[in-house]
């Protein structure tokens, strides 16, 4: 079975081959026109997935070896994301799919970043929880089957990659900040700062407190003195990084314990962060649980895993029809 997979949900525009389950072929490409606005602007999203989605999917079956006559089946985003961005993988997916004469399979971008994680071995085994976390989620998912997850815990305002972001944009780093904000906190001192955690009930999460809270810290360190940032930037990362991680992982634990589970993913493109992979390693070992980690390249946005939802789909005959839209929300 021969599966073209797209995805365009937010400043990644990506196409993946797999055959038969395995992955042939994974191209990304990254918006960079996006930095120098210090967040995405969803037009130019929108502007920049036509431009780049014909070349993107031509590498993907290149790279493969595939030619697109050859194809079983056409897997895209539906939603969550950039309503107009999702549009053009949908358009795309829709049009190439009637001109082949074969079927369609819708994905969510969410179980998506989930379903990264039978990409590759080791692959978890059901059930399991997963902590999925990214620019626009913050999710603790109770995964029983390939298509059959719930969300146990949540964010009830920003996501944390968002904090992650907004904390970069203070201390005037480009977009995506996250990564930058990793790099930086390897040389800094996470304990020279404290920052509030905040108390969210159960197993939900907020980061908008300590988001107001890292703002208000930087504006009256300035005050006192204005080159606050630039003489203490890693100690300020590392700080905020370590308070993040903090909050997650502590959800983490109480998750565990309540579903009585010793099987844990982490997922998302704030998977990729160095401290959190440490953190869930290390938590992991403390209380004997089998750690997932993915590898970096199916952390953030990439239609590897679109296509690992496509074959799940594609296994149980989910197809959908010609007049399927995208979905800016779409629940799990
Ligand atoms: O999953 P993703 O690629 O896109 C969404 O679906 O949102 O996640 C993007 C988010 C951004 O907020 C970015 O800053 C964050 O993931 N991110 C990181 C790291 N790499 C990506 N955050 C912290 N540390 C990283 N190494
Ligand atoms: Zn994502």
């Amino acid at each position: 079975m021969i599966l073209l997979a797209i995805e365009s949900s937010c400043d990644e525009t990506s196409a993946a081959i797999m055959v038969d389950g395995e992955l042939k072929s994974n191209v990304i490409s990254t918006q960079l026109i996006h930095s120098e606005w210090g967040g995405v602007v969803p037009e130019l999203a929108s502007r920049a997935h036509q431009k780049s989605i014909i070349p993107v999917v031509q590498e993907a079956l290149q790279k493969a070896n595939i030619n697109k006559n050859d194809l079983n089946a056409i897997a895209f985003t539906r939603g969550p994301g950039l309503l107009g961005a999702l549009m053009v993988g949908t358009s795309f997916a829709k049009s190439l799919a009637l001109s082949l004469d074969i079927p369609l399979i819708e994905v969510n971008h969410m179980q998506a970043h989930v379903l990264a994680h039978f990409i590759e071995e080791p692959r978890p085994q059901f059930p399991f929880l997963c902590l999925t976390v990214s620019g626009g989620h913050t999710q603790l998912v109770w995964v029983e089957g390939p298509l059959n997850m719930q969300i146990i815990g949540e964010t009830q305002d920003d996501a944390v990659g968002e904090a992650f972001d907004k904390t970069a944009k203070l201390l005037g780093l480009p977009y995506p900040g996250g990564p930058l904000i990793d790099k930086l906190a390897k040389e800094g001192n996470p304990d020279k700062y404290q920052f509030p955690m905040g108390e969210m009930p159960g197993l939900d999460f907020s980061f908008s407190g300590i988001k107001t809270a890292i703002l208000y810290f930087l504006q009256k360190a300035l005050k006192l003195n204005p080159n606050f940032i630039e003489e203490n930037k890693a100690d300020i990362c590392a700080s905020v990084q370590k308070t993040l991680i903090e909050i997650l992982l502590r959800k983490v634990k109480k998750a565990m314990r309540e579903k009585n589970c010793t099987s844990i993913a982490i997922a998302g493109g704030v998977s990729a962060n160095s401290g959190l992979r440490k953190g869930l390693q290390e938590l992991g070992e403390e209380n004997h649980w089998e750690v997932f980690i993915p590898a970096f390249s199916y952390c953030t946005d990439n239609a590897g895993m679109i296509a690992m939802a496509g074959h799940f789909k594609f296994e149980v005959g989910e197809f959908c029809g010609q007049d399927v839209s995208p979905l800016a929300r779409y629940a799990l």
